[in-house]
């Protein structure tokens, strides 16, 4: 039963070796026997160790050095340390240091092995919890993980918890399948090894059957654990994930087991967060067509709808909105007057005065835009945003002669954006305002007409600009 455990006995003095080898040996254990300190560390930097037994009085190095040096470098090892002048002193200050328990010397070979038992039984425990952390690190972080679309939040938490949970010194990621390369604390001559071992650079690393790649490296007296692990979408390999450890911690299987977990599910997440940016591209890239079509219909609106969002734009920008908002008006300034699709195009390029019968017909653009936009479901309150657009706080605008706070912000930013670019440019009916005639205009309808508060972020937007 106690065969995979391995017990390390440090002692200057031989037959305390000897009897305490037999001892435990006889009981199944493995052990290892040395006479100092430095030695002791010495084999544990090479072999596993479960349990060191020290003495405490030893030349060169003492037993309680010896369990500092342990706690610091193999947190995991019990420590169960021998006196032979048993005081009070040494024994609180071991365990306080973190020590197991200690022995006196000359012990009962039942005592002794009843206390490597009970450090056995602690450091199993032990074991149990740091698993459990681990599951729910690993669930905490999925959920993270599915939370997020954005690529640098994503990066940032695989970093988080390789550091926290793995102890992982560096790390290297490469999605080549689309050119991102992201890196945290990854050592320039390790990865030009990689570069030649692996061809890295060509992405021609192959992995067979999901499989993973471990190995030690050495540069300037610096030692190297790493794994690479492939990193896999959908449609089959698409990255490499390389991370290594320095000196000598190594990565057990339960470590590889983990840090597969970790990686899979940020490939999941950058997958998702690409896939999302490809759609959206795909999107803005309608809309922007779509806008341009509407202003095509009257030669003096070209550009009109791209000026309207990046006015829009200028003062969500202004107000400090989030990116969330910015989106959503950023498809509001360039779908605003989508609904005038709906309107004869003879009625919209009248360079005379519009009879109430037209006049009435071009009003329709805001309920049309709206209805046009109602059934796209990541459009938010585009739509809504589009119907008020001529509403005015005082009442007098259209379709609904809503006052004030009944008005959606959206829609007030996207009227003071619109106002400003249709004063600003030549009409058929009339020639274009000069900017400061403009904002004079803009003033002079705040709160009657414009949100003041609007009007207020346009006008510092636009200095910032050096607009005006
Ligand atoms: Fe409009
Ligand atoms: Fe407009």
């Amino acid at each position: 039963m106690n065969k995979n455990i391995t017990i390390l006995v440090v002692d200057d003095e031989d037959y305390i070796r000897d009897s305490v080898k037999i001892i435990l040996e006889t009981e199944g254990f493995h052990v290892i026997c040395t006479d100092n300190g430095h030695k002791a560390l010495q084999i544990m930097d090479e072999h596993y160790v479960d349990i060191v037994l020290s003495d405490i009085k030893m030349p060169e190095m003492d037993g309680i050095t010896l369990l500092k040096k342990i706690k610091q470098k193999f947190k995991d090892v019990e420590v169960l340390l021998i006196t032979g002048y048993p005081s009070l002193d040494s024994a609180v200050e071991s365990v306080k240091l973190g020590a197991y328990d200690y022995i006196t010397k000359p012990f009962k070979v039942d005592d002794l092995v009843n206390k490597i038992q009970k450090a056995l039984d602690s450091k199993t425990l032990k074991n149990q919890v740091v698993k459990l952390q681990q599951i729910i690190s690993i669930y905490d972080s999925s959920n993270f993980f599915s939370q997020t679309l954005n690529h640098d939040e994503i990066l940032n938490q695989l970093q988080r918890v390789l550091q926290t949970e793995l102890n992982i010194d560096g790390f290297y990621m490469n999605i080549f399948t689309r050119g991102i390369e992201s890196s945290f604390n990854f050592s320039k001559s390790f990865k030009n090894f990689l570069d030649n071992e692996y061809n890295f650079k060509k992405s021609l690393i192959t992995f067979k059957d999901r499989d993973f790649q471990k190995g030690r490296y050495n540069n300037d007296g610096q030692d190297y654990n790493y794994l690479i692990l492939p990193m896999f979408s959908s449609n089959g390999l698409w990255g490499v994930f390389a991370a290594y450890k320095r000196g000598t911690k190594t990565f057990r299987d339960i470590d590889i087991k983990i840090l597969n977990i970790y990686v899979s599910q940020c490939s999941l997440a950058m997958q998702n967060s690409l896939t999302f940016e490809d759609l959206s591209k795909g999107y803005i890239e309608t809309v922007t067509s779509l806008s341009k079509a509407v202003d095509a219909k009257d030669h003096y609106t070209r550009g009109h709808s791209e000026n309207v969002k990046n006015y829009s734009l200028m003062i969500v920008e202004e107000m400090g909105f989030n990116n969330e908002f910015r989106d959503i008006m950023l498809y509001a300034g360039l779908l605003h007057d989508i609904g005038k699709i709906g309107v004869p195009t003879e009625i919209i390029i009248k360079p005379d005065k519009l009879s109430d019968y037209e006049y009435e017909e071009i009003k329709k653009h805001s309920i049309y835009g709206k209805e046009i936009l109602e059934p796209i479901e990541f459009l938010g309150d585009v739509p809504y945003y589009v119907l008020y657009h001529h509403e005015q706080l005082d009442g007098s605008g259209y379709p609904y002669g809503l006052t004030k706070d009944e008005i959606p912000l959206g829609s007030r930013i996207l009227q003071v954006a619109d106002s400003f670019d249709a004063m600003t440019t030549d009409r058929s009916y009339r020639p274009r305002k000069t900017i400061k005639q403009a904002i004079e205009e803009l003033d002079r309808c705040k709160n009657t007409q414009f949100d003041s508060e609007v009007v207020k972020a346009f006008k510092s937007a636009l200095k910032r600009e050096n607009i005006i």
